[in-house]
């Protein structure tokens, strides 16, 4: 009796102990596969900071706009997970040579040439599909980030929520840093001046869930932080152009 009582204890501390290695080494791989994935995803950032380092820069400050609005919006992890890779890698699609005169070009864009851009959207889908497995939802997500909520955009003119609640995010996120950073040499009001201006464009341009979502001065103040930092890094980037001339 005492030696069946002794081998249930073992068997059970042995199962223990098994779980918890178990636990340990799928936690550590859990642990491994993320930082690989993050380690991956800056990999692309470099390259496309190779072809376009004005675009990587854009493209980080997108991803912490949307983050602080996914955190607001309450997404789940996995969810943050996805439109963050999605945020950091949306122009991805602009390395192509196709569109490398347009990127690098100073001249206002003819309509051929905006014609041509349009497809970016797609080009960035075509070149993360092999990530999809990994961030269900992302090639639709990038492919959607230039679409409208009124279905003015482009390059399919989905409308509303036929839009991914990812790709709605970066448009609202996309649009206002391209506000803030083309007004760089402007002083003052320009960044107050671009939520005026996302707040008319709620329920034309974007999403009216989303935009309300502005209202709400912890978010107001982490954008404009995100903003204001984002004009030092181009200042320091024209700086540093012009000094290697
Ligand atoms: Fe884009």
């Amino acid at each position: 009796m005492k030696t069946e009582t002794l081998r249930r204890k073992l068997v059970s501390a042995a199962t223990t102990i098994g779980g918890i290695l178990w636990l340990r080494s799928s936690r550590r791989r859990r642990r491994r596969d993320a930082r690989l994935h993050r380690s991956f995803t800056e990999v692309l950032l470099h390259v496309l900071s190779a072809g376009d380092a004005a675009t990587e820069r854009h493209s980080r400050r997108v991803a912490e706009l949307t983050g602080v609005l996914a955190a607001e919006a309450g997404l789940g992890q996995k969810k943050r997970r996805t439109l963050r890779i999605a945020s950091l890698l949306h122009d991805m699609g602009k390395v192509d040579e196709e569109f490398y005169d347009i990127v690098h070009g100073r001249a206002a864009l003819d309509r051929e040439e905006r014609a041509r851009i349009e497809h970016h959207p797609y080009r960035t889908a075509h070149l993360l599909a092999p990530l999809e497995w990994a961030h269900p939802g992302l090639t639709r997500i990038v492919a959607s980030h230039h679409e409208r909520w009124d279905g003015r955009g482009y390059p399919q003119g989905l409308h509303g929520e036929e839009i991914p609640e990812a790709a709605r995010m970066i448009a609202l996120a996309d649009a206002f840093d391209a506000m803030t950073q083309r007004r760089v040499y402007r002083d003052g009001g320009a960044v107050g001046e671009a939520i005026r201006e996302i707040c008319t464009g709620a329920g034309e341009q974007f999403d009216p869930t989303l935009v309300d979502l502005l209202r709400s001065p912890g978010v107001r103040r982490k954008w404009i932080a995100v903003a204001r930092k984002g004009r030092v890094e181009e200042m320091e980037a024209e700086a540093q152009a012009a000094e290697s001339g």
